[in-house]
């Protein structure tokens, strides 16, 4: 007679994952709203947001930090990944990185960081590390909203709710122009605009991560609609689609 206890037999019948886990995964290009959305979102559901680009942009400050050439030393690059520990404080709203211990939050929307990102980005050694910490900042936050580039197509293939943002390049490069402003940062829209439509293609290109929509993703065209519409879509498809109270 066939004894075996059910949880060997059919292991992906029987889960240790949390009952009431919501992730909410929000993928789309620079400057498609993604973050203000997310973190909008994350509030408006009472679950935790997660950054993703900040963890790219951390890495690519320290590493400039470091004086390293990030284009001529890739593997230096890769060893800062595996040797200095990205983490969140996330008694702050919205939670600041850290980069070993240093406080690297004020450094990641500087040009000199967004111009370096995506060439830091495209290693397939510092995804791997980052894709592992972000997996494991989903089992220790199952209530999450996160966003990308690659959280619905990688980190999270089976998360509840998937979108993909979109908007023109002009409309996002004037709402980073706008975002840098209210920091008090000097802002030149067409250097972000370049600065966009060339992340646009690094992303998209590399092997590694690439930027895409998921087959299962709500895509949303950003480009006319106001920051409160978006939230109210966003809002009313996880209210569908979640299998958890919301
Ligand atoms: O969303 P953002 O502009 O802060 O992202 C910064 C860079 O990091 C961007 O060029 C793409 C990259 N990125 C990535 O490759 N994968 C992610 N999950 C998040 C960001």
């Amino acid at each position: 007679m066939d004894i075996l206890p059910l949880r060997i037999r059919y292991p992906s019948l029987v889960t240790d994952a949390p009952t009431d886990q919501l992730i909410v995964t929000i993928d789309g290009p620079a400057g498609s709203g993604k973050s203000t959305l997310a973190r909008q979102l994350a509030k408006l559901l009472g679950v935790d947001f997660l950054d993703t680009g900040a963890m790219y942009r951390g890495l690519a400050a320290k590493a400039i930090e470091r004086g390293i050439d990030i284009v001529e030393e890739p593997y230096y690059v890769v060893e800062l990944a595996r040797n200095c520990p990205l983490h969140f404080d996330w008694a702050n709203d919205p939670p600041r990185l850290y980069v070993r211990d240093t406080d690297m939050t004020d450094r990641l929307r500087d040009m000199d960081v967004s111009n370096a990102v995506s060439d830091v980005a495209k290693l397939g050694g510092v995804r791997q590390v980052l894709v592992e910490n972000q997996r494991r900042i989903g089992r220790e936050h199952p209530r999450l909203v996160t966003e990308g580039r690659d959280q619905g197509s990688v980190v999270f293939p089976a998360a509840q709710v998937k979108f993909y943002l979109d908007a023109n390049p002009a409309v996002r490069a004037q709402r980073r122009a706008d975002q840098l402003k209210q920091m008090g940062k000097p802002a030149n829209v067409e250097a972000i605009r370049r600065n966009i439509l060339e992340r646009d293609h690094k992303d998209a290109a590399r092997a590694d991560g690439p930027l895409i929509c998921p087959d299962d993703a709500t895509r949303i065209d950003t480009s006319a609609m106001t920051l409160d519409e978006v939230l109210d879509e966003l809002h009313r498809h996880v209210k569908e689609k979640a299998k958890v109270g919301v």
